[in-house]
């Protein structure tokens, strides 16, 4: 079987896009199709005042303005991070697709209204947890957790309007570089990195594997 290539020599997986955002859509939209769970799930890469790189797990709850937007408790370490410094990394990898997608750039907090909307559209039982967790602190004994959740379900009971807890909100993370990668036999690799130039445009180029 003859690969269609892309301009640069590449699978077709690459396609000829000027820009990285309708690439990460398609993958994306591949990886709902193919991963057997948490399909938008990345690793986010933040680094505190001393340096200290730190990376946990997170879920990507929406595009905006070609920014990559997650939630979180606004008390917890990585929120500590960003807010001292909002350089970030974030890497997607679908196992499914063999595929890893790497996006460097700066983070903001989003707006109060826009974090509310979604707190609108989770679960009660996420909304409540978002009340209860003192998220990154240390406790004592996992009861004082289950002690705060049933307060706070005493508080706002199941059914009523639960309001977004102030120490919860979002961050979008937008974009200055982004790197395809895709799987190869022999560890040969493509790569394909779009970069973000000083014009507004985005420069592309190919790295060895
Ligand atoms: C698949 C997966 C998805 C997760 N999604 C989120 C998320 O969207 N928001 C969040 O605050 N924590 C999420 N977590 C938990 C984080 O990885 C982490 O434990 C927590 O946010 C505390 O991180 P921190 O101490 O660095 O602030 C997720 C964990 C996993 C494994």
């Amino acid at each position: 079987m003859v690969n269609t290539l892309n301009l640069y020599g590449l699978s077709e997986e690459f396609g000829n896009e000027d820009t990285p955002i309708p690439l990460f859509k398609a993958w994306l939209a591949e990886a709902k199709i193919t991963e057997i769970n948490n399909p938008t799930a990345f690793a986010l890469a933040t680094v505190d005042v001393t340096g200290q790189p730190s990376v946990r797990m997170l879920l990507l709850k929406g595009m905006k303005e070609n920014g990559f937007v997650f939630y979180t408790n606004m008390n917890s370490r990585k929120a500590d991070d960003l807010q001292a410094n909002q350089r970030a990394s974030i890497c997607f990898h679908w196992k499914s697709l063999q595929r890893q997608i790497r996006i460097s750039g700066s983070v903001s907090q989003i707006a109060e209204k826009e974090a509310d909307a979604y707190f609108e559209t989770r679960d009660y039982d996420s909304q409540i947890g978002a009340w209860a967790s003192l998220q990154s602190s240390t406790m004592e004994q996992r009861s004082e957790f289950d002690e705060r959740l049933s307060n706070f379900r005493t508080k706002y009971p199941e059914g009523s309007t639960v309001p977004r807890p102030p120490h919860w909100s979002g961050w979008v993370l937008i974009p200055n570089e982004v790197e395809f990668w895709l799987n190869a036999p022999a560890r040969l690799h493509e790569r394909l990195v779009y970069k973000a130039q000083a014009d507004g445009t985005w420069g592309q180029s190919l790295l060895y594997p």
